[in-house]
C-alpha cells in the first residue's frame, strides 16, 4: 500500500520558512511496495489526463512518476489539452518567467473549464511549495481543484479521491525536510534514455536559489536501490542513464554508510549500461576520485555541466557559492587535462544584486578561459524568501539586458568554434527518433544534437555518424 507517512513535519499549506529549516534528524527511507486499494485503481476509468511539465529534468522525471500513478488509477494519457478530463501542470519556481508561463497557460485551461466544468485541474511542482502562489490560487483561481507539493506525489491517488468527493479546493503541500521513497512507479518518456534520481533536495542554500526551500533537505538514495534500477534498465535495453540530483557530487554524504559520487559512478559504469551522464554538478564537491572514474570508464560520457554563476569572487561570495574564480578555473583545467575530448557547459547569472561592470567583465574573462561548449545564461530573478531577494539591487534592467546580450554573443562564439571541430569527423550518436526536420535526431557522447540522415532501423541504437555540416546549436550528419 502507499506509504502515508508525513515525515518530520506535515501541514497542508506551504511555508517556505518551514521548508528552509534543517535539522540533524535522520531521513526516513520508505521501501514498501507501491500499491493501491482496488477502489482507487478504478477512479480514472474512462477519463483522460493531460500533463504539462515546466522546468528541470527533476520535474520531467516527477511527471514520469505522476503519469505511472495516474495510469495505475486507470486514467489514460492524451496529448491534446481539449480532450482531457484531468489537466495537471507540473510547475517550476526557479525564475519569474517560469511563473509567468504557468499563469499564462492557466488562462487557456480556465477557458476550457468554463465550457467543460467536469474537468479536474491540478497544480503541482515547485510553485505549489510557495505560499504566495498558493494564496493567489486560493483567492483568484478558486476554480483550480487540486494543489499538491513536491513531497506529496506518492499520495496523489488519495488527493484525487478527496478532490472528486468534495466541492472545495483540495490542497496538500508538505513543507518538510523530506524523505526517500523507493518504488514509486514510473512511465518513462523514452525507451532508450532514462532519468535516474540519485538524490533529492539541496543543502547548499546559494543565496539566489529557491530549490533548497521547494525540494527540501539533501537526501541521497541508497546505492543498492540505484544500482538495482540501472541493472533493470540495462535488462530492458536502455542505452543511457542520466543520474539526477540538484548537486550530484555531494551524493552519499548524508547517508549513514557514507558513499561518494566517484564510487557510485564506478559501480554504475560496471553495470554495463552503454552511456552514463550525471547532472548537476557543484564545483565545491567535484573531487579527484570522480574525475579519475570519468576518465577511466568509456561508458561515462565526457560531458560535464559545471555551473559557474559568476566569474567575480566578490559576487560568488554574495551568492554563497563557496569557491573562488581561481578554484573554479583550476578544476576546469584538471578536468580538461584528465578527460580528453571533454565537453563543458555551464550556467551563468548576470545582474546579481551589486554586480558592477568590472564584476561582469570578470565573468566574460572566465568564459574566455573555459571556452564552454554552451552555456545557459540568465538574468537574476529575485525569489521571495531567499536572501538575495532582500539585497540592494540598483542596476537598471536595461543594463542587465545589455550584459546578457554581450555574454550570449561570447558564449555563441565559443559554441560555434567547438562545433566546427566536428566537421568531417565520425562520432557516435544515440539515435532517439525522428527529428523536426523529417530525418532522425540524436546526441553525441559530448551531448551535441545531431540531425542525422539514416533509416528508422537506427532508432534506439548508438551508430557512427559522419558530420557533414555545422551550426551553432546543432550538427548535421549521416550514418556511415
Ligand atoms: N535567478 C536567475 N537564475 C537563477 N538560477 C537559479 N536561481 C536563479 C535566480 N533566482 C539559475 C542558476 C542555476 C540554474 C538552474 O538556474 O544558474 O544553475
Ligand atoms: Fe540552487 Fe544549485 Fe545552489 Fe542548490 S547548489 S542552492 S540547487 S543553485
Amino acid at each position: 500500500m502507499i506509504p502515508l507517512s508525513s515525515g518530520s513535519d506535515s501541514m497542508n499549506l506551504p511555508s517556505l520558512k518551514e521548508a528552509g529549516k534543517r535539522t540533524k534528524s535522520s531521513i526516513p527511507f520508505i521501501t514498501e511496495e507501491y500499491n493501491l486499494p482496488e477502489s482507487l485503481k478504478k477512479l480514472g476509468t474512462g477519463r483522460k489526463y493531460f500533463i504539462r511539465t515546466y522546468g528541470c529534468q527533476m520535474n520531467v522525471h516527477d511527471s514520469e512518476n505522476i503519469k505511472a500513478i495516474l495510469e495505475m488509477m486507470s486514467f489514460e494519457e492524451t496529448e491534446t489539452l481539449e480532450n482531457a478530463d484531468f489537466i495537471l501542470l507540473n510547475t517550476c519556481a526557479i525564475r519569474e518567467n517560469a511563473h509567468n508561463k504557468m499563469f499564462g497557460f492557466l488562462g487557456r485551461v480556465k477557458h476550457l473549464k468554463e465550457t467543460h466544468p467536469h474537468i479536474i485541474t491540478a497544480i503541482c511542482g515547485c510553485m505549489a511549495q510557495e505560499e504566495s502562489v498558493v494564496e493567489a490560487l486560493m483567492k483568484k483561481y478558486k476554480w483550480v481543484d487540486v494543489i499538491f507539493g513536491t513531497h506529496n506525489i506518492h499520495r496523489l491517488p488519495y488527493i484525487i479521491e478527496r478532490a472528486m468527493s468534495r466541492q472545495e479546493q483540495e490542497i496538500e503541500v508538505f513543507s518538510k525536510e523530506g524523505e526517500v521513497i523507493e518504488n514509486i512507479p514510473v512511465k518513462r518518456d523514452s525507451k532508450y534514455k532514462a532519468w535516474v534520481n540519485i538524490m533529492f533536495g539541496c543543502d547548499k542554500f546559494c543565496t539566489y536559489c529557491i530549490v533548497p526551500y521547494t525540494r527540501g533537505k539533501q537526501r541521497s538514495r541508497k546505492k543498492e536501490f540505484i544500482l538495482e534500477e540501472v541493472r533493470d534498465l540495462v535488462k530492458h535495453g536502455y542505452q543511457e542513464v542520466t543520474l539526477l540530483g540538484q548537486n550530484v557530487n555531494a551524493y552519499g554524504k548524508d547517508l549513514e554508510e557514507t558513499s561518494s559520487m566517484g564510487e557510485l559512478l564506478e559501480e554504475v559504469a560496471q553495470t554495463g549500461i552503454p552511456r552514463i551522464r550525471f547532472m548537476t554538478s557543484h564545483p565545491w564537491d567535484f573531487d579527484d576520485k570522480m574525475i579519475d572514474v570519468i576518465a577511466r570508464y568509456d561508458n561515462i560520457m565526457p560531458y560535464v555541466h559545471l555551473p559557474l554563476q559568476s566569474g567575480s569572487n566578490r559576487i560568488l561570495k554574495l551568492m554563497g557559492r563557496r569557491y573562488t574564480k581561481e578554484q573554479y578555473l583550476e578544476l576546469v583545467s584538471k578536468l580538461k587535462k584528465k578527460i580528453p575530448n571533454l565537453a563543458l557547459t555551464t550556467d551563468i547569472i548576470v545582474g546579481f544584486p551589486g554586480e558592477t561592470e568590472e564584476d561582469f567583465e570578470e565573468t566574460l574573462e572566465v568564459v574566455r578561459a573555459c571556452e564552454y561548449d554552451s552555456a545557459f545564461t540568465f538574468i537574476f530573478s529575485p525569489r521571495e524568501g531567499t536572501p538575495a531577494a532582500r539585497m540592494e539591487d540598483t542596476t537598471p534592467m536595461e543594463e542587465k539586458n545589455t550584459r546578457l546580450y554581450k555574454l550570449n554573443e561570447l558564449v555563441n562564439e565559443y559554441a560555434n568554434k567547438k562545433n566546427q571541430q566536428y566537421l568531417g569527423k565520425t562520432v557516435k550518436v544515440l539515435i532517439e527518433g525522428p527529428s523536426e526536420k523529417g530525418n532522425l535526431m540524436g546526441y553525441t557522447e559530448t551531448m551535441k544534437l545531431v540531425n542525422v540522415d539514416g533509416s528508422s532501423s537506427d532508432i534506439g541504437k548508438i551508430v557512427d555518424c559522419e558530420i557533414t555540416d555545422v551550426k551553432t546549436w546543432s550538427l548535421d550528419g549521416k550514418v556511415v
